[in-house]
């Protein structure tokens, strides 16, 4: 009989809501750029790596053929450095509601967790959040090759987790990381709007919705 071993987590708009300052600090660099995005075109970005999200914003505003790599890379540091600022000072209240609590009680049951961020400040993020040692493994963008929506993050996971895909479930907000979950062979919980997240098997409006029975009920 199946049954829950493993949780997986994104990060960002996850465990906290750094989704929010990567889209203004996106948005500011755009408008530099004059093309304007809005939150509509952010769903694309969400669970997607940091150059490949300037590729969106650039293909967007029919800029791509504007500018060369080391423009580019200049352009993704600036971002990076907006962004940093935002989360320089984030700390433990910021973690989503009902999160540690559903943390504690996957430890309690003995359900194994691991965390799948594209985020390369993923670790000190979760440092600040003081929480990155109730996680068994963290993957982040320094450890994979491919981004989401390619599955390599999440088979990354369950890798380190040593568990099959059919006694996991991953937990995601952005529509990239559903279809990385998914095409992983995981079963996918959807944090946000199911007209966007239409992948995962179940869809909650927030992360104060979590719970164990749930995602037993999946496995
Ligand atoms: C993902 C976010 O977790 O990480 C994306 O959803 C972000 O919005 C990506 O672009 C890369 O993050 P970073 O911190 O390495 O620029
Ligand atoms: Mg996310």
């Amino acid at each position: 009989m199946e049954k829950l071993e493993g949780v997986i987590f994104d990060l960002d708009g996850v465990i906290t809501d750094t989704a929010e300052y990567h889209y203004r600090a996106w948005k500011k660099l755009a408008e530099r750029l004059d093309i304007k995005i809005d939150r509509v075109f952010n769903e694309e970005l969400k669970g997607v790596s940091r150059m490949d999200s300037l590729d969106r914003i650039l293909e967007y505003g029919d800029r791509l053929a504007d500018f060369n790599a080391t423009e580019k890379n200049e352009m993704a540091d600036w971002k990076n450095e907006l962004y940093k600022e935002t989360i320089v000072d984030i700390k433990p209240s910021d973690i989503l509601p009902g999160m540690e609590a559903f943390l504690d009680e996957l430890k309690q049951a003995g359900i194994r967790t691991a965390v799948a961020s594209a985020s390369k400040n993923a670790e000190v993020i979760l440092q600040s959040l003081g929480i990155r040692e109730q996680f068994d493994f963290v993957v982040d963008a320094a450890k994979i090759e491919k981004s989401k929506p390619d599955p390599e993050i999440f088979l990354k996971a369950l890798e380190l987790l040593d568990l099959p895909a059919d006694v996991c479930v991953g937990v995601e907000d952005a529509a990239a990381g559903v279809d990385s979950i998914k095409d992983a062979g995981i079963r996918a919980i959807g944090i946000g709007d199911a007209t966007v997240l239409r992948r995962a098997d179940v869809v909650l409006a927030g992360t104060d919705e979590l719970r164990l029975e749930t995602l037993k009920s999946l496995v």
